[in-house]
């Protein structure tokens, strides 16, 4: 099967980013694989690194499956969109959470990851959600770290509200009345826009395609489908998770060099210190936002 994604980054913007292999991203994410910030309430800043970032990772799979309530024991049928290696959907059916679990990417090297763990009850598509189509609803939906490759860089303002809109339109159909959805994204805060330096390296060198929205966008184009029952931020999520893989790179780094060479290497150091310092800055946060599904679109002009 083919993937396109006809707005948005594309699959080879996709693949130029995680397609460069999974052995080199499991040097330095957890053994979940799970590739976003990491929810760190609770966990002290003396304990070991590989159980503290594993520890967090879980935390913020929990948090998703409490925002969309997929109760432990409960069974539900849940969809996520941009499921990564899967971290989410493993763990959702591993607790008994989702009886049934669907993800879509589209990296091939994810969905064939996916593949090869033949896990029941889990299903990875290789496929944009623009292509997604579906009879049977789902109870929840979770997207964690996918909404920045929506949109891509250039698109003005309403483009990017346009696209947006669409995504909670295709969410709106895809779930039950009464069902439950969550997402984390990174957005734009302050007066920041991606231009500057960082953000130009980021854009070119690390994910070209991508495009981070604020948050009066995700608020406007969800609101004729959704009502948002659940927001917080915390940059500091991302900074600390961001620090845990830089120093795990750093560790790492013979192994990287071999798998990557030694310009790909500095690449990643560069872009995980630089995405550390634009949380630290205060230029970039993370939202989690939970959401229900209106029982009949609004009539709002998004
Ligand atoms: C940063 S990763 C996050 C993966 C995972 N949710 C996690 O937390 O580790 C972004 C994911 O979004 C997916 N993605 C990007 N654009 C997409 C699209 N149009 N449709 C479906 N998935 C998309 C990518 O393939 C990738 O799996």
């Amino acid at each position: 099967m083919t993937t396109v994604a006809t707005v948005g980054t594309s699959a080879t913007d996709i693949e130029f980013h995680y397609d460069l292999g999974n052995d080199f991203y499991a040097l330095w994410l957890d053994q979940t694989l799970a590739y976003t910030a990491a929810r760190w309430d609770g966990i002290a800043p003396g304990e070991p690194d590989a159980t503290a970032l594993h520890r967090a990772q879980l935390a913020k799979l929990d948090h998703h499956l409490d925002l969309v309530g997929a109760e432990p024991g409960g069974g539900a049928r849940l969809l996520d969109v941009g499921c990564g290696w899967g971290s989410l959907l493993v763990r959702a059916v591993a607790t008994g959470r989702a009886a049934e679990a669907v993800g879509l990417t589209i990296s091939r090297a994810q969905h064939d990851y996916l593949g090869r763990l033949g896990l029941p009850g889990v299903e990875g598509r290789l496929e944009s959600w623009e292509e997604y189509r579906t009879e049977r609803p789902y109870d929840a939906i979770v997207s964690v770290g996918a909404f920045e490759h929506f949109a891509t860089a250039g698109m003005s303002r309403a483009e990017r509200l346009a696209v947006y809109a669409h995504y909670f339109e295709r969410c709106h159909g895809w779930l039950r009345p009464g069902g439950r959805m969550s997402l984390q994204t990174i957005a734009y805060d302050g007066v920041a826009d991606g231009s500057g330096p960082v953000g130009e390296f980021v854009g070119t060198d690390i994910f070209p395609g991508a495009q981070l929205p604020r948050l009066a966008e995700i608020a406007a184009a969800c609101d004729p489908y959704f009502s948002l029952t659940v927001l917080s931020a915390s940059a500091e999520d991302y900074a600390r998770t961001l620090a845990s893989w830089s120093g795990r790179l750093l560790r790492a780094r013979e192994e990287a060099v071999r798998l990557i060479g030694e310009d790909g290497y500095r690449r990643y150091r560069r872009y995980l210190r630089a995405s550390e310092v634009t949380f630290l800055r205060g230029a970039t946060t993370l939202y989690r936002i939970g959401f229900e599904r209106r029982d009949q679109p609004l009539k709002l002009s998004v």
